[in-house]
């Protein structure tokens, strides 16, 4: 740390600035408030010790200045005791702290090192956050766990040429993740390429892919590029790729392991450079399990796995979500729809459509606030679909689980109710004194009636 004392009694700012020395940090005296100052403009410091009464500029207007021109310098007045008033009235312009003469270096020495420790926390929290900040990504939109880990993998795969594989639900965000990746890519000035397997009619999926020669099939009345070549030097996204037919399997398989392939009807071999990135919504290994998927095309596009997780196991990423789908439709003012009571009923639903069902239901909100202007009503009418607690195909409990919750629930009802006495517990539950004893060791409970 860079430290200004300016200090006019010779005694107090020779002996002073050795101590300062001493304890490590550099120190630049100055004898006036006017050559204080003048050090102050042309160097930068981190802490200026000046006292309140010197020839020239005085003190008061010294910590004025420093604070008005650097924020971060703290400043610390010595005062003699007949002006601890002002000092105080320099605490409020902005003086870190202030010490009455006579006083001990180490009482300063403390300060420093105090502010030292507080600068370096400051630091450290300057630099995370700068880390962080360099793994957001503009349109990913989630400060969750588990959205910054994915931000961070992006950012680190973005670089290499690897294949990437993308799972997660409907609606999750796997494009949005796939051209993140491209656009963090050195491929990001070329083109980005997206298809959907299961969107495209089988029959023209071969030619969407690799394109046809003029003549190879009836209606091929001239060559046609596939989307392999349009996304040359740039980026493939295959979305639904447990979709692809076993022969085009066969064929991608080719593409990946040679990085070349033939038009349909052609007998040229055609270069490619695309980096590939699928998504799937299945779980792609049961898919090869139940050999429905080639195992090794699997293994050449699970190089890179990423999962996006579901909305309801990020569910803290729904307020910053609103706001950004507001934003976007420069509805920002229709925040105010957004309520706790609409908070609490998103915070128990399930999205089983994910980001994408949120976005739609901005857009519904947005789109009926103007005829509708009560929250509720809107609500009532914008989220019908949005049923408390709906069961979710993934969180359904197996029936042992369910009877061993709905057994717990009841025992500690019970309990409560007799105030924790298990004789008056058991005649509630209808069972023996020595079941409801076994029971409560089986849930872990009877320390509630100890
Ligand atoms: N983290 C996110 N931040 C901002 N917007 C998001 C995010 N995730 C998804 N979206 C938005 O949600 C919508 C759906 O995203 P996307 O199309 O990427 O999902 P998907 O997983 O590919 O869906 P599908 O499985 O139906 O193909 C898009 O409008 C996208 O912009
Ligand atoms: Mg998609």
């Amino acid at each position: 740390m860079n430290v200004l004392l300016i200090e006019d009694e010779k005694i107090t700012r020779i002996s002073l600035a050795n101590n300062i020395r001493k304890a490590g940090y550099d120190v630049d005296t100055a004898d006036d408030g006017e050559q204080g100052l003048q050090l102050f403009k042309k160097q930068s410091y981190d802490v200026v010790i000046t006292d309140l009464r010197l020839p020239k500029v005085n003190g008061m207007d010294i910590v004025k200045y420093v604070k008005e021109h650097c924020q971060d310098c703290e400043v610390i007045v010595i005062t003699a005791h007949a002006t601890v008033t002002t000092a105080i009235e320099a605490i409020k312009l902005g003086a870190y702290d202030y010490v009455t003469k006579p006083f001990s270096p180490d009482k300063i020495i403390g300060m420093l090192e105090k502010i030292s420790q507080f600068r370096s926390i400051i630091d450290e929290n300057k630099s995370l956050k700068e880390k962080l900040k360099a793994y957001e990504h503009k349109n990913i939109i989630g400060k969750s766990p588990e959205m910054r880990t994915l931000l961070k993998t992006i950012h680190t795969i973005a670089t290499h040429e690897y294949t990437v594989l993308i799972q997660g639900e409907s609606g999750t965000g796997k494009e949005v993740v796939a051209r993140a990746i491209h656009d963090c890519s050195h491929r990001k000035d070329k083109p980005f390429i997206a298809i959907n397997c299961a969107a495209i009619p089988e029959p023209l999926l071969e030619s969407e892919l690799f394109g046809h020669e003029k003549g190879s099939f009836s209606g091929a009345i001239q060559r046609h590029l596939g989307h392999f070549e349009r996304a040359n030097g740039g980026t493939f996204f295959i979305d639904d790729i447990d979709d692809l037919p076993e022969p085009l399997q066969v064929k991608l398989l080719r593409v990946l392991q040679e990085r070349e392939l033939f038009r349909v009807g052609g007998s040229e071999i055609i270069k490619v450079d695309v980096r590939i990135i699928c998504a799937t919504k299945v779980r792609l290994k049961d898919q090869v399990d139940k050999g429905l998927f080639r195992g090794d095309l699997y293994y050449r596009l699970n190089i890179i796995p990423l999962i996006i997780p579901p909305l309801r196991n990020r569910l803290e990423d729904i307020p910053d979500l609103i706001e950004h789908f507001l934003s976007q439709r420069n509805s920002r003012d229709k925040l105010e729809y957004f309520t706790k009571n609409v908070y609490k009923k998103f915070l128990n639903y399930h999205w089983p459509g994910n980001v994408r069902e949120l976005e739609n239901i901005v857009e519904r909100v947005i789109a009926l606030s103007d005829i509708n202007k009560s929250s509720d009503l809107l609500f009532d009418g914008a989220s019908d679909d949005i049923e408390v607690n709906q069961p979710y195909e993934d969180d359904f409990p197996g029936l042992k689980e369910y009877i061993t919750q709905k057994e717990n629930e009841v025992i500690q009802w019970a309990l409560k109710l007799s105030k924790y006495n298990i004789s008056k517990a058991a005649q509630l539950l209808r069972v023996p004194r020595s079941t409801l004893r076994s029971k409560l060791e089986k849930h872990e409970l009877e320390q509630l009636v100890e």
